[in-house]
C-alpha cells in the first residue's frame, strides 16, 4: 500500500515537472493535479478529434502544426495526451461543411425522475461542442439542475424561458455564455408558472417560433425537461426533432417509460413524430434484474432502444458534485471507460456512420484486452503450478456488455 502511494506521488511529481517545463498552467484541485486547460474553452483529446472526423492518427498533429493560424489551434500536451481547443475543431468543421443546415432540437424526457436526464444532457452537449458544434441548452426543469451544473450566479434573478414565452424579454437577454460555443438559458423555481401560462387552445407549436430562431444560430439545442407531464413538456415534445429518454434497467423506470410512451403517442396522434431514442443508463451488468429489464426493453421497444448502454459509474456523481464536465473530471483523474460510453452514444445519435465503425473498433479492442488478460492469468497460474497451459482466448471473450443489441 505504502509503495503504491509513493509511486503515485512520484508520478504526480514527474507529470508536474513535465508540464512545468512545457509552461502549462497547473492548478491543484481537491488533491489531484488538474490542468486549467483553455480557460473558457473545452479541451478536445486527439483521440476524439480523430474519431469524430474519421481521420488518420497523425492528421490532428499535422493540422495543428501547419494550420495553426487558419484554425486557431492551441495545444496542451501532458505526458501521455495532447488536447486541442474546441474552437479550433469548430473552425475545422466549418471549413469542411459547405451547407448551412438549420439546427436541431434534442429534448431529454422521461416521466420518471432521477434517471440521468440532466447528467446525460450535460455530457452530450459538451461532446457536441468538442465535435465543433455550436450548442444551446435550455433548462425547462424548474428544479434547475443543469443550471446549477454551470454555476450560474444568482439563478433566481435570471431570465428564463418563461420571460421569453411571455415576450417580456428577447431570447438573447436570457442567454448565458457558459463556455465558448456552449450557451445556456437557465431555469429557476418561478419557471413552473410557464405551464399555467400556456393556453392549450392556441395549439401545440407555441414554442416553434422561438425554437426556429435558435435553430438559425445554434447547431444543436438541448432541452432538459422536467419529469412532469405538463403543458411545457408537451409543447416541447411536439416541437422537438429528437427525444431522448434515459431509463434505468429497473421496475420504476419501466413504469416511467410506459407513461413516456403514452405522452409520445398523444403527440403522434396529433401528427408530431420526432425521432425517439431510449437510453439504458446506470447499467450494471452483474445485476440479474438489470439484464432482465434490458431484455424487456428490447422486446417492448425494439429499435427505439439505443445500442449504446451507459454503464453505472460513480464518476458521474463525482463530476456533478464538483460542477465539472465528466470529460475534464476524467482527464484529470485518468479515467476513460465511462467516457467511452458517452462518446459511443453521441456517435450513435449524431454520427451513425462513424458509430458502426467505432463499434467494430471497440469490439476488437475489448477482445484484445481480454485475450491479453487471459494470457497473463494463465501464465501466472502456470508459474504457480510449474505447468505451461495457455487456454484458448476465444472461450474468455464474452460479448461487449455495454452494447444493447
Ligand atoms: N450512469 C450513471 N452512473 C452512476 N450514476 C448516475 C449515472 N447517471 C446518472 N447518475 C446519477 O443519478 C442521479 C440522478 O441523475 P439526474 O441526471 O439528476 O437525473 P434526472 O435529471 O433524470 O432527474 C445523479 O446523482 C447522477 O449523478
Ligand atoms: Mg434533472
Amino acid at each position: 500500500m505504502q509503495i503504491q502511494k509513493i509511486i503515485r506521488l512520484l508520478n504526480v511529481f514527474f507529470e508536474f515537472i513535465h508540464d512545468k517545463k512545457n509552461n502549462y498552467k497547473i492548478t491543484h484541485t481537491k488533491g489531484v493535479v488538474g490542468m486549467s486547460y483553455f480557460q473558457d474553452d473545452y479541451p478536445v483529446h486527439t483521440r476524439d478529434f480523430i474519431e469524430i472526423f474519421d481521420l488518420s492518427p497523425s492528421t490532428p498533429y499535422v493540422l495543428a502544426d501547419k494550420k495553426k493560424d487558419l484554425f486557431g489551434f492551441k495545444e496542451i500536451k501532458t505526458k501521455s495526451n495532447t488536447f486541442y481547443n474546441a474552437e479550433a475543431i469548430r473552425n475545422y468543421r466549418l471549413s469542411k461543411t459547405k451547407e448551412n443546415k438549420p439546427g436541431e432540437v434534442i429534448s431529454f424526457y422521461n416521466r420518471k425522475g432521477g434517471v440521468g436526464k440532466t447528467t446525460l444532457i450535460h455530457q452530450q452537449a459538451v461532446y457536441s461542442v468538442m465535435a465543433g458544434y455550436k450548442v444551446c441548452i435550455i433548462d425547462l426543469d424548474s428544479q434547475a439542475n443543469i443550471t446549477k451544473s454551470f454555476k450560474i450566479e444568482r439563478p433566481k434573478e435570471q431570465k428564463t424561458w418563461l420571460q421569453i414565452f411571455l415576450k417580456e424579454c428577447e431570447i438573447k437577454d436570457a442567454i448565458h455564455e457558459v463556455r465558448k460555443n456552449l450557451h445556456l438559458i437557465p431555469a429557476n423555481n418561478r419557471l413552473s408558472r410557464l405551464a399555467r401560462e400556456i393556453d392549450p387552445h392556441d395549439g401545440f407549436t407555441q414554442f416553434k417560433e422561438d425554437f426556429d430562431k435558435l435553430k438559425e444560430v445554434y447547431d444543436k439545442i438541448f432541452i432538459d425537461c422536467g419529469g412532469v407531464a405538463d403543458s411545457t413538456v408537451f409543447q416541447t415534445l411536439t416541437t422537438s426533432d429528437v427525444i431522448i429518454s434515459p431509463a434505468f434497467a429497473d421496475d420504476y423506470s419501466e413504469e416511467g417509460l410506459e407513461l413516456t410512451m403514452e405522452e409520445l403517442e398523444k403527440a403522434s396522434k396529433l401528427g408530431f413524430n420526432p425521432r425517439h431514442i431510449i437510453v439504458i443508463n446506470s447499467y450494471y451488468q452483474k445485476e440479474t434484474t438489470a439484464k432482465q429489464y434490458k431484455k424487456l426493453y428490447l422486446e417492448l421497444y425494439e429499435d427505439t432502444v439505443a445500442r449504446t448502454v451507459i454503464r453505472r459509474a460513480v464518476d458521474f456523481t463525482k463530476a456533478t458534485s464538483e460542477q465539472r464536465s465528466l470529460f475534464e473530471f476524467c482527464y484529470d483523474n485518468k479515467i476513460d471507460n465511462v467516457l467511452d460510453d458517452v462518446r459511443l452514444l453521441w456517435h450513435e445519435i449524431f454520427n451513425p456512420e462513424q458509430f458502426e465503425k467505432l463499434l467494430k473498433k471497440r469490439a476488437i479492442e475489448i477482445e484484445e484486452k481480454k485475450a491479453k488478460e487471459a494470457k497473463k492469468k494463465a501464465k501466472s497460474q502456470a508459474k504457480k503450478q510449474g505447468d505451461i497451459h495457455i487456454p484458448s482466448t476465444e472461450s474468455n471473450i464474452s460479448q461487449t456488455e455495454h452494447i444493447a443489441q
